[in-house]
């Protein structure tokens, strides 16, 4: 009986404490102790949290919107303007812009689809605009109803269901979320112009405390594991404001945010530049992002579509001078990514396939120009390998890698396993290669080499 009782009280503290462990976790004031949760870091611990970016090395941006239903014209014009920024070059007043709203009705949306053609793509991860400038939130938010909830027909979460094809095929999901921006949302930031409607004069420390950082407390708690927030545009943010946010990504252990959040204050864990490939990289982690044709959201008329073979020497410079490339697609109101962008998706996935092992996990080349395309390599315990991504096949046969005085371990073709013969000379190493280059955009050769690497 003793025995009997004895155990049920321990059962009893023991779900007494499971249950305190719960409640404390859902109340817990996020706001106590550093507001940055990884002030406090070692490097290994911020080496072990940005592990799977850096090896991920290309991901998918999607910037979608109620922009996507002007499409680029507003009042029958050309809107000289990128297509989420229609709202603010256009000067469209609140109450206007809000009436895209109910035409905003993606019926063709299939998250599974677009996971998909990420994954096809050799993307490890996808960033989409769960609230962009225009203030327009793609959830179910408490905070407003300005949101694809309240607002459109559609009536329901666009970012659950992605959330849920994510994890079905193992992409990481990070949300990008306009914080200081928000031209609908009294208070909100708007670049130069401030603001071009009385309806969005208002508090922004207000905005922050009512909209940004309940949105951000959503977007953090109902999606399930949330692997970077994309900040963006930190016009008018102090360390007061960011703090009322940053403390919120408590929420999510081990998430990776930009430096867009509040740069002079808070760095953040990876840079940002956009339509831009920095000529040698840059000393700390970082991620291009572009866009495939001119606009980031959807513009019916934006035909500027780069080739396919751009988009892949792209993703090889990158990778080559150390960074991510987050290429973005913009769908339409309708729901559907445009199929030139699908189509280059699929051509990016076709060399990927080939050629993935040349770029996931890869490190900067360490060369510091090569005349006939890029490098990136791999340290081994025993030696290196380096891939060479050769964009101009050499038309006498030989290829050299200047300055490169390690001994040759093996030389092949990525692409079908195909054997080549190389040596040390005074220039070099010079590999014997096939008239005929095996990939028209960017064949590569996988050079095995012992020991340090040693290049002049
Ligand atoms: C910008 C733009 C924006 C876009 C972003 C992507 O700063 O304001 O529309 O979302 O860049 O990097």
């Amino acid at each position: 009986m003793k025995v009997k009782s004895l155990c049920l009280s321990i059962i009893l503290a023991a779900l007494g404490l499971l249950w305190q462990g719960c409640a404390n976790i859902e109340t817990s004031n996020l706001y106590e102790g550093s507001l940055n949760p990884y002030a406090n870091e070692t490097k290994q611990e911020h080496n072990a949290r940005m592990k799977w970016w850096r090896e991920a090395r290309f991901g998918m941006f999607i910037h979608w919107g109620v922009y996507s239903v002007p499409a680029g014209t507003y009042k029958g014009k050309q809107i000289d303007s990128i297509g989420e920024w229609i709202m603010y070059n256009g000067e469209i007043p609140v109450a206007e812009y809000k009436k895209y709203a109910k035409r905003f009705n993606p019926v063709k949306y299939n998250p599974d689809l677009w996971v998909r053609l990420a994954k096809e793509a050799g993307m490890k991860y996808i960033v989409i605009t769960s609230k962009h400038h225009d203030g327009f939130a793609l959830f179910d938010s408490k905070a407003t109803d300005w949101g694809v909830v309240d607002a459109t027909p559609y009536g329901k979460d666009l970012l659950k269901p992605l959330a849920k094809a994510c994890k079905k095929y193992g992409i990481k999901l990070g949300f990008y979320y306009s914080q200081a921006q928000d031209w609908c949302h009294p208070g909100g930031a708007a670049m130069e112009k401030k603001q071009w409607d009385p309806a969005q004069a208002g508090d922004m420390d207000e905005y922050i405390r009512n909209i940004a950082a309940p949105q951000v407390r959503e977007i953090l708690t109902n999606y399930g594991h949330i692997a970077v927030l994309w900040w963006d545009t930190p016009c008018d943010m102090n360390k007061e404001r960011a703090d009322m946010l940053l403390p919120l990504l408590k929420l999510q252990p081990g998430i990776i945010i930009n430096n867009r959040l509040c740069e002079d204050v808070y760095q953040g864990d990876f840079r940002t530049p956009e339509q831009d490939i920095p000529a040698t990289g840059l000393d700390s982690d970082w991620e291009t992002c572009m866009t495939m044709n001119e606009t980031w959201g959807y513009k019916s008329y934006d035909n500027e579509w780069k080739s396919s073979k751009m988009l892949i020497r792209n993703l090889i410079d990158i990778a080559s001078k150390g960074g991510n490339y987050l290429l973005n697609v913009g769908p339409t109101s309708e729901g559907e990514i445009p199929g030139p962008s699908i189509e280059r998706l699929k051509a990016i996935g076709k060399w990927m396939k080939a050629n993935g092992e040349a770029i996931y996990a890869t490190t900067a080349s360490p060369f510091v120009k090569l005349s006939w395309g890029r490098c990136t390599k791999k340290i081994g315990k025993e030696g290196a390998t380096l891939y060479l991504h050769i964009f101009d096949w050499p038309v006498d046969g030989k290829l050299t890698v200047p300055g490169l005085r390690n001994r040759i371990k093996k030389a092949r073709l990525l692409e079908g396993g195909k054997e080549l013969r190389a040596g040390n000379t005074a220039e070099g190493v010079v590999i014997n290669v096939p008239k005929q280059a095996p990939n028209a955009i960017a064949s590569v050769i996988v050079l095995d080499v012992k020991g340090k690497l040693n290049v002049e």
